[in-house]
């Protein structure tokens, strides 16, 4: 990423925001401090202004909930990565970074970096597969992988919940909606630990080269997967995608960049959701009690857990126009990226907005983003961690955290635990 501090220093920014401090941003966002407990720090430079922007990388900072719902669905506001000056797919990058290049170049071409008309035309494939009757069609299926882990784990004792439920169950229906054989489980979790880094500043030289690499093997994978199924009656995702290579809709390119995607876009997050979840759970005895007495609360519990600990810390936007916010004027090609555990938390639109309150309504809560690019997959990971908190509270009538839960703090755009482990209790 180039420096835009000369494009940008003093344009049209109001006497509020001239005076800001000077922050060093991405050594703060990567400081193991920082990322250990994030939330005092976001509040503190979003009481200071609810955009920042960052002269050394050009990065302009959404952190209040008015301004991001704003940035997220203004059409000035892309998300093309090719307009992006001096960012990933510029001449400069290719200079400076040739791996990262050949990265970025190779997963560009994917609904989340698309523009309208492409961003719709590739859309319009997958949507249909995560409509809620698509979706409610996968509860057995959900079901029963979440029953199979359960029912692996003893009665009593402790049990690192990462490794024995929130990470396996994701991987398990994503390979299903992939149909995909369970052999591949290995594969598929290799391939997502590598992807996931991706867009990741934190990301080294090599982590790049295990990136490529992982995205070569997968698409070659699914173009064999895709070739097998060819011309058989197939329904599912995979059929919708199938239909769409065959009537044009979309390219090779297209369809198999769009299928890796789903599988970075659908794991580490939905993961990241039922681990943070059942601590935030875990830390509030109050409110698990409640989930338990009242299970009707699970739908507004799971918007909460996203609210509160979200997961997703940054949604990137790159301005395809000038646009006014917050005192500044982001000028087209700037990339503008909002950090979602200050959103989330903006007490202009929460009360009490560090309060775990399962019971929240009206939480409009920015974890999934908004706008045309708002998450196709909500509707999955919304029913999939329904059932992964229904099957642990039918299961087990005690829950507490044994140990310490670590947080990951090896990323700076994903808040997700590497470990939880809970003493259990049978029912
Ligand atoms: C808790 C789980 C999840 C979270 C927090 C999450 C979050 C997000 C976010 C923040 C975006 C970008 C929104 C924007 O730019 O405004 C997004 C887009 C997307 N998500 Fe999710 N996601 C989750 C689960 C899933 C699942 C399960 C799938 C599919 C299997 C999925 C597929 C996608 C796709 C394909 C996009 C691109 C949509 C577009 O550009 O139109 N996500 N998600």
């Amino acid at each position: 990423m180039v420096c835009q501090a000369e494009r940008t220093a003093d344009v049209g920014q109001s006497p509020a925001v001239r005076d800001l401090p000077a922050i060093d941003w991405w050594t703060m966002l990567a400081d193991p401090v920082f990322l250990e407990s994030p939330y005092p720090e976001l509040a503190r430079l979003r009481a200071l202004a609810p955009v920042h922007h960052d002269p050394v990388s050009g990065v302009y900072f959404i952190l209040g909930h008015r301004e991001f719902a704003r940035v997220s669905k203004s059409s000035a506001m892309g998300r093309d990565t090719r307009l992006w000056t001096g960012g990933w797919s510029s001449p400069e990058y290719a200079a400076e970074d040739p791996v990262g290049f050949r990265l970025y170049s190779q997963f560009q071409p994917q609904m989340i970096n698309s523009d309208p008309p492409d961003h719709g035309r590739m859309r319009g494939v997958y949507e249909p597969a995560f409509h809620p009757q698509a979706v409610a069609a996968l509860e057995p299926m959900i079901r029963a992988e979440a029953d199979r882990l359960i029912a692996a784990m003893p009665d009593s004792g402790v049990i690192e919940m990462i490794d024995a439920f929130a990470g396996p169950l994701p991987l398990r229906v994503l390979r299903n909606l992939f149909d995909m054989p369970e052999a591949m489980d290995d594969d598929i979790a290799r391939w997502s630990a590598a992807l996931i880094k991706i867009g990741d500043i934190m990301m080294t030289p090599e982590q790049k080269h295990d990136a490529l690499d992982a995205l070569d093997t997968f698409k070659a994978v699914l173009r064999r997967h895709l070739a097998e199924r060819r011309g058989c009656p197939h329904s599912g995702l995979i059929g919708r995608v199938l239909v769409a290579e065959e009537t044009r809709v979309l390219d090779e390119e297209e369809t198999l960049t769009n299928l890796v995607s789903m599988l970075v876009a659908g794991h580490e997050t939905t993961v990241t959701l039922i681990g943070n979840g059942l601590l935030l759970l875990l830390q509030n005895p109050r409110e698990m009690a409640r989930l338990r007495a009242d299970r009707g609360l699970m739908r507004t519990a799971i918007e909460e857990f996203l609210r509160v600990e979200p997961g997703g810390n940054m949604i990137l936007r790159i301005a395809r126009e000038d646009m006014e916010i917050g005192g500044w004027r982001i000028p087209a090609g700037a990339p503008v990226v909002g950090l979602i555990g200050a959103v989330n938390r903006d007490p202009l639109r929460f009360r009490n907005p560090d309060v775990l309150d399962i019971g929240r309504t009206a939480n409009a809560h920015a974890t999934f983003g908004g706008g045309i690019h708002f998450c196709v997959g909500a509707p999955l990971a919304r029913l999939e961690t329904q059932i992964a908190f229904d099957a642990l509270l039918d299961r087990f009538s005690h829950m507490s955290v044994a140990g310490r839960a670590e947080w990951r703090l090896d990323r700076i755009n994903a808040r997700g635990l590497g470990s939880l482990p809970v003493q259990v209790g049978a029912a």
